[in-house]
This record gives C-alpha cells, sequence and structure tokens, in this order.
C-alpha cells in the first residue's frame, strides 16, 4: 500500500472510532489541500454569480426563513450536474458511508449536499439535522474552507455531545480543511454568530 493510502485509512478509522464512542469526529486531513482550493474557487464564484439562496428552517408547509435562527445562504450541489470537484469530494464522502455501514450495520442510501455562507454577523441556533418524524437523516457532516480562521472571528461550530447534559459541548473553529461528521439523531449543536464571512460544504449521508 501506498504511503498515502496508508494515512487515508487512519483518517477514516479515526472518524469511525469518533462516531462510535463520542457520536462525532473532527478531521484535519480529509481532503488534499488542491481540492480544496479548486471547492473554494468555485464556491467564491457561485456567490459572486448570484445563485445562493437564504436558508429556511422546517419543512415542507412549515419552511420559513427566519435569520434571527438561522443565517446562512445556501445552493445545493445538482446531482444530474457535478463540477468535477464536487464529485471527488462526493466520491470521498460515499467511501465514508461504505465504511459508516460496514462497521454500525446502519443502511445509508444517498447523500445531499450544500455549499454555504454565513455572512458577518449570522448564525444557526441550537438545533439537530433531523427534521421532526423524518428520519432520513443519520450522518451529518461538514467540511470548512476559511483560511486563517482565529478565535476572534466567532462562528464556531458549538457540539453538544453529552446527550444527558445540554451544558456540555465543544467549540470546533471553522478552520480550512477541517472535517467534521456526528450522527444527526442526536448531537445537538449549532453556529455561534461569526465576526467573518464562514464558507463551508454540508453533506447528509441518508437512509
Ligand atoms: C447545518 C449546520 C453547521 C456548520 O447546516 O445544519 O448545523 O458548522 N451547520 O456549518
Ligand atoms: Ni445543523
Amino acid at each position: 500500500m501506498k504511503m498515502d493510502a496508508v494515512k487515508q485509512n487512519d483518517v477514516i478509522s479515526m472518524i469511525l472510532d469518533g462516531l462510535a464512542d463520542r457520536g462525532f469526529a473532527i478531521a484535519d486531513q480529509f481532503l488534499p489541500d488542491s481540492i480544496l482550493e479548486n471547492l473554494f474557487e468555485e464556491q467564491k464564484l457561485l456567490l459572486e454569480e448570484g445563485r445562493f439562496k437564504e436558508a429556511g428552517i422546517g419543512r415542507g408547509s412549515e419552511h420559513s426563513v427566519r435569520q434571527e435562527i438561522r443565517g446562512d445562504k445556501i445552493l445545493w450541489f445538482d446531482p444530474e450536474n457535478l463540477s468535477p470537484f464536487q464529485e471527488i469530494y462526493l466520491f470521498k464522502l460515499y467511501d465514508l458511508k461504505s465504511r459508516i455501514t460496514a462497521d454500525f450495520f446502519l443502511s445509508l442510501n444517498d447523500i445531499e449536499c450544500h455549499f454555504a455562507v454565513y455572512p458577518v454577523g449570522s448564525l444557526y441556533k441550537r438545533h439537530l439535522d433531523q427534521f421532526k418524524g423524518v428520519g432520513a437523516r443519520q450522518i451529518s457532516c461538514i467540511l470548512y474552507l476559511n483560511k486563517d480562521w482565529k478565535e476572534e472571528d466567532g462562528g464556531s461550530l458549538r457540539i453538544y455531545y453529552d446527550v444527558e447534559d445540554r451544558e456540555k459541548y465543544i467549540d470546533v473553529l471553522p478552520q480550512w480543511g477541517r472535517f467534521v461528521c456526528f450522527r444527526s439523531a442526536d448531537i445537538y449543536h449549532e453556529v455561534l454568530k461569526t465576526n467573518r464571512e464562514r464558507y463551508s460544504i454540508t453533506a447528509w449521508m441518508r437512509k
């Protein structure tokens, strides 16, 4: 096996261990820098073209835009029309998905994915990614595309990792190339108010 393949295997094993032991995992070497650069360039271009829409909360008839609760703008990947770099990222996610399926006997079918940008001053209050009564989303995955993010930039992802104790959390900076995933049904989380424009790609593995 080549060195890179060994390293990548370690990253995946570490993610699987995290999901099993704590319900979440953080990996800083999920994708090579060149791919990150291309995804970031693509995201900025699509944003300039005005393709992003205000994200909403709730589902179906309960769907609404409430920026005091959720202030990001998103653009869904179009499965019929993926860019080469979107394909590469999704390929990695499908690879991870097959390892999760094998290890946890979870049946996961597809993956939905969107770019997200949080404008200065925006946030996303504490929530679960599963809609009430709809358990399709099983694993949430977020990739961050922000160079040199500092503590004072705010915008951390706050993960409430203890289902029994809602005071327990960790704050994760949305650092360049950082990949975070967690169990969508159990893990409450929020995005703290950001003081800098904040870029990411969010995906869900679905049942
Ligand atoms: C979400 C979400 C967290 C983040 O899109 O549901 O919680 O850090 N995102 O972007
Ligand atoms: Ni969420």
